[in-house]
């Protein structure tokens, strides 16, 4: 194991909630602001220093990912690409990427998460974490008026107990957003889980393990987030993303 994170930028699924934008194309290579969607959560790992990436997506628009991102080159980022073969889910999408990840902590970010924050704050929270307890995970919190919609944290005495995932009646008024850091032992976690109600291996699930083992911290967003992946969210990120430029992109133009 290295001290260096390596990242994995999550841009399967079938884009059910933005169809029929999503007919012809992946959600994640719609725009949101100046960019198409999967530039933010990219552009966010490079910031934090992080420059070996594996993208994850779909056997229908892996084409069309690599036509726009190719070696990552021009996004300083050094790229590698997993297909995943059905829409199985965020912890199946994960577990893809056992070989690229090797015995590296890492970070994941789910391609239609769009955020203010520079997380490099965030990656040394969680390197001190891993010289501490030795291994961990650690998950990025922001309130929202709908927690409804996400996974959401139940607090007890300020830890996190339990993650559920699209509550009716949430424990808390907080989201879990799709930036998590994990260790390779994410990869025995993912084998042990069993499909949710809805078919899928649910990433929640992911993380309560590691608050059963007692190696789940957790961090909050300071600036604005949002999650692209339905109608709303996606008007909303837009919105949101309308004055957010990545300097770094502008000489490679
Ligand atoms: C996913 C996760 C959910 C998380 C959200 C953040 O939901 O399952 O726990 O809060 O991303 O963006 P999805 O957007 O796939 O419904």
């Amino acid at each position: 194991m290295t001290d260096q994170l390596k990242g994995v930028v999550l841009a399967g699924g079938t884009g059910s909630r933005l169809y029929p934008l999503t007919k012809v194309t992946n959600k994640h290579l719609l725009p949101v602001g100046h960019y198409p969607m999967i530039y933010h959560p990219l552009m966010r790992m490079r910031r934090a220093g992080i420059q070996e990436v594996a993208i994850v997506t779909s056997p229908e628009h892996m084409g069309d990912v690599v036509n726009l991102l190719g070696s990552g080159r021009g996004l300083g980022l050094d790229l590698t690409y997993r297909v995943q073969d059905e829409p199985g889910g965020i912890a199946q999408a994960i577990g893809l990427c056992e070989n690229f990840v090797g015995t590296d902590p890492f970070l994941v970010i789910l391609g239609d998460n769009v955020l203010a924050d520079d997380l490099t704050d965030e990656v040394a929270a969680y390197q001190r974490q891993l010289a501490e307890q030795g291994g961990g995970a650690r998950v990025l919190l922001k309130k929202v008026h709908d927690p409804e919609r996400y996974g959401v944290p139940r607090f007890e005495d300020g830890k996190i107990v339990e993650i559920i995932e699209k509550p009716t009646d949430p424990p808390s008024s907080y989201s879990v957003t799709g930036i998590y850091f994990y260790d390779a032992s994410v990869f025995d976690i993912i084998r042990g889980l069993a499909p949710s109600r809805r078919g899928e291996f649910e990433i929640s699930d992911v993380s309560t393990a590691y608050v059963q083992r007692g190696h789940l911290s957790h961090g909050i967003l300071d600036g604005w987030w949002g999650d692209a992946g339905t109608m709303e969210g996606w008007h909303e990120a837009n919105e949101l993303a309308r004055s957010l430029t990545y300097e770094e992109l502008e000489t490679d133009a």
